[in-house]
């Protein structure tokens, strides 16, 4: 009996073990999570990026040029009310992701 909770629990050990690197290799380009982080973008940038009020619109916007201006906010390099912070809390990829995303709005 225990060693059949032994071999279960290993068993239960190797999927997760095989289940993670699946997850970090289909997170690489094509993130699914990315309408769920740009989600917290349109709170201040419309639903689907277009701007409100004084806010700019990110749609549309060249990838590279994109990319630039997100490191440039996280770097403190742009001046900004909010972007530099809000920046810090992504990766260079997020902000491929990002750009990829509001580029095709
Ligand atoms: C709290 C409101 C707020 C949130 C949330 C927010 N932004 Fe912004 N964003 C701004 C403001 C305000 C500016 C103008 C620069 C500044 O004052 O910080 C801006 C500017 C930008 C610009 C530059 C646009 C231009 O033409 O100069 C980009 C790109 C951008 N935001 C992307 C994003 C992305 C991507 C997210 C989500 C990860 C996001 N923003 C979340 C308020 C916000």
């Amino acid at each position: 009996m225990r060693l059949i909770r032994l071999l279960q629990a290993s068993a239960c050990a190797a999927t997760f073990a095989i289940s993670i690197p699946q997850a970090v290799f289909s997170d690489d380009l094509e993130r699914p999570d990315t309408a769920g982080i740009a989600l917290a973008c349109s709170g201040c940038h419309g639903s689907s990026g277009r701007g409100m009020g004084s806010i700019p619109a990110i749609i549309g916007i060249p990838e590279s040029e994109f990319i630039r201006t997100m490191e440039e906010f996280q770097s403190g390099h742009r001046s900004a009310t909010v972007m530099d912070r809000i920046a810090r809390g992504y990766q260079h990829q997020d902000f491929v992701a990002l750009a990829r995303f509001f580029k095709s709005r």
